[in-house]
C-alpha cells in the first residue's frame, strides 16, 4: 500500500486564529506540501491546475447553526492577500440595492498550505437571524466581493421541507459525481438541506488533496453556498500518519475544520466532527465513525448520542455517519458501531440511519431480512429505524452474500441520490439513479405507537446488479469485491 508522506496536518481541534493575518507574511501551516507518495510516485493533479487560490472568494459553503432558524455560518477560501474575514449580510429585498442595509460581519481565518499555493480559509457566523426569512450575503476577497448568495433560515416550528442525502462522493468527484449532484438539484426544487454521509473526498492517492476539495466544491457549485450543508466525516476525511514504529494512524485532515463552519455542539472529544442541528421538526445528529472506531471516542459519542436523542423534541430523529451498521459490501457488519449505537437507535426510536462507506445501495428495515420485514408489516408491526447505505461517486463495491435477502432493496455499480420530503406526520424517502430514474422509495408514517412503513405504488427500477463481469448497464461490471 502506498502512503503519502509529511502531510500538512492540523489537529482536529485546531482553533481558527482571529484577527487579520499579515498580508506581508504569507500564512503557513508549517507543514511541507506533498507532491509525491513515499514511493516517489507523483500524486495526480486535476486537469489544467485550475484550483489556485485567487483574489476572489471560492469554495463558499453554507452550514447550519445548531438552531438554523436563528444561525447559519459560511466558510470560504481566498489567497493570502485577503487577511480579514469579511461578509456582508442583509435581509433580502427584491431590487438591486442589497448593499444599502447590509451589515458587515467579521470572522476568523486559518491558513491551509497546499500544492496550489498558500490559501486562507475564512469562517463567519451569522447569528440572531429571524426564522423563516430570506437573507442574502456576500464574502470578500482582495479584489472585491463575491456575488450575493441567498438562503432562507429554517422556520422556528415544524414545517414541511425537503432534504438531499448523498453517499460517498469521494472518487471521480468532478468527472462522475458532479452530474449526480446537479441532477438532484435540477430535478428537485427547494432542497433546504444537504446531508453527506462521509468520504466527500478520497484524500489518499487518487488526486492531490487540494485539487479534490476544488473538485468537490466545483461539483456542487453555488448550491453549496445557498443550501446549508450537513457533512459527516468518513474514514477518508482522515489522513494516514505513519508512526515511528511504521504503523498507521488516522488524523483528521486539514480541510475539514477549514471548509465547514459547524455548530461544535457534539461529543466532547470530537466537537469538530460531531454535532446536531434541528431543522423544522427534524433533529439531525452527526456522528464520527472513524474517531469512534479508530481513535477511542466510542464511549463519549455513544453517551452523547443517547443524551441528544433523549433531549430531542423533534418529530423525527435522523442519524448520519459513515461506517454502516449493516453492510452491503463487506463480509461483516461494523461490529463495534452495531454493538454501541444500534441499541440506542432502537431504544430512542431513531427514524432514519443514513450511512455510506460501502459503495453500494441498501435499504434495510429488519436485520432478519426482507421477507421477515414484509411479513412483520403485513402483521401490523411497527417499523424500527430504517438503515440506508448509498453512493454518489464512481468507486463501486460488489454486494456481499447477505445483500440479496437482507435489505429490502439493493444496488450495485449504480450512482444514486436520495430526496427526503419531511412532513410532521409523514416522511417520504425516494432514491433516484444518476440519470434521475426512481429506484427505491418508502413512506414512514408517524403514528401514536410508532412508525409504519409503506412501500410506494410508483414503479421503481428493478434491482441493478452485475452478472459476473457484466454490469447493470450492459458494459463491464465496475464494482470490485471488498
Ligand atoms: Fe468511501
Amino acid at each position: 500500500m502506498r502512503h503519502r508522506i509529511a502531510l500538512p496536518l492540523l489537529a482536529a481541534g485546531l482553533a481558527l486564529h482571529g484577527g487579520p493575518a499579515s498580508a506581508a507574511e504569507p500564512a503557513t501551516t508549517g507543514f511541507p506540501i506533498v507532491t509525491q507518495t513515499e514511493d516517489g510516485v507523483p500524486i495526480p493533479r486535476s486537469a489544467g491546475l485550475p484550483y489556485a487560490p485567487k483574489n476572489l472568494p471560492d469554495r463558499i459553503v453554507l452550514t447550519p447553526g445548531a438552531d438554523p432558524a436563528r444561525e447559519m455560518a459560511v466558510a470560504f477560501r481566498t489567497d493570502t492577500a485577503q487577511a480579514e474575514s469579511q461578509a456582508q449580510l442583509a435581509v433580502s429585498v427584491d431590487g438591486p440595492t442589497l448593499e444599502e442595509k447590509a451589515q458587515l460581519i467579521i470572522g476568523k481565518s486559518m491558513p491551509v498550505d497546499n500544492a496550489n499555493g498558500p490559501a486562507l480559509y475564512h469562517q463567519i457566523r451569522f447569528k440572531d437571524l429571524a426564522p423563516d426569512t430570506v437573507y442574502t450575503y456576500r464574502v470578500k476577497g482582495a479584489a472585491g466581493w463575491s456575488e450575493w448568495y441567498q438562503f432562507r433560515t429554517a422556520a422556528a416550528e415544524p414545517k414541511p421541507f425537503r432534504f438531499l442525502y448523498l453517499g460517498d462522493v469521494q472518487n471521480g468527484i468532478l468527472t462522475y459525481a458532479s452530474r449526480v449532484i446537479r441532477q438532484a438539484f435540477h430535478a428537485n426544487g427547494d432542497i433546504r438541506l444537504v446531508v453527506h454521509a462521509g468520504d466527500l473526498v478520497a484524500q489518499r492517492d487518487d488526486l492531490d488533496h487540494d485539487d479534490e476539495w476544488g473538485e468537490w466544491n466545483q461539483a456542487g457549485g453555488y448550491n453549496y453556498a445557498i443550501v446549508p450543508q450537513v457533512p459527516a466525516t468518513g474514514n477518508h476525511e482522515f489522513v494516514d500518519v505513519i508512526q515511528p514504529d511504521g504503523s498507521e494512524a488516522y488524523k483528521l485532515g486539514p480541510y475539514w475544520p477549514a471548509q465547514f463552519a459547524l455548530p461544535g455542539n457534539g461529543a466532547e472529544p470530537v466537537k469538530a466532527t460531531t454535532y446536531y442541528t434541528d431543522y423544522q421538526g427534524v433533529r439531525f445528529i452527526v456522528l464520527d465513525g472513524t474517531s469512534a472506531i479508530n481513535l477511542g471516542s466510542m464511549e463519549e459519542q455513544t453517551r452523547w448520542l443517547d443524551q441528544t436523542l433523549a433531549s430531542s423534541k423533534a418529530d423525527w430523529n435522523v442519524v448520519l455517519f459513515h461506517q454502516p451498521v449493516f453492510t452491503c459490501a463487506r463480509p461483516n457488519d461494523t461490529a463495534n458501531i452495531k454493538a454501541a449505537w444500534k441499541p440506542v437507535f432502537d431504544k430512542r426510536k431513531v427514524d432514519l440511519v443514513l450511512q455510506g462507506h460501502d459503495h453500494c445501495y441498501s435499504r434495510l428495515t429488519s436485520e432478519a431480512g426482507r421477507e421477515a420485514s414484509a411479513r412483520a408489516r403485513a402483521d401490523g408491526k411497527l417499523q424500527g429505524p430504517v438503515y440506508l447505505v448509498s453512493v454518489t461517486g464512481s468507486k463501486m463495491y460488489r454486494l456481499n452474500e447477505r445483500a440479496p435477502n437482507q435489505p429490502d432493496k439493493i444496488a450495485e455499480a449504480t450512482e444514486l441520490y436520495q430526496i427526503v420530503d419531511v412532513e410532521p406526520r409523514k416522511l417520504k424517502f425516494r432514491t433516484f439513479t444518476a440519470s434521475g430514474k426512481l429506484y427505491d422509495g418508502f413512506d414512514l408514517e408517524r403514528t401514536q405507537g410508532g412508525n409504519r412503513l409503506h412501500e410506494i405504488d410508483e414503479p421503481t427500477l428493478a434491482a441493478r446488479r452485475c452478472a459476473d463481469e457484466v454490469g447493470p448497464d450492459g458494459g463491464r461490471c465496475v464494482a470490485s469485491a471488498k
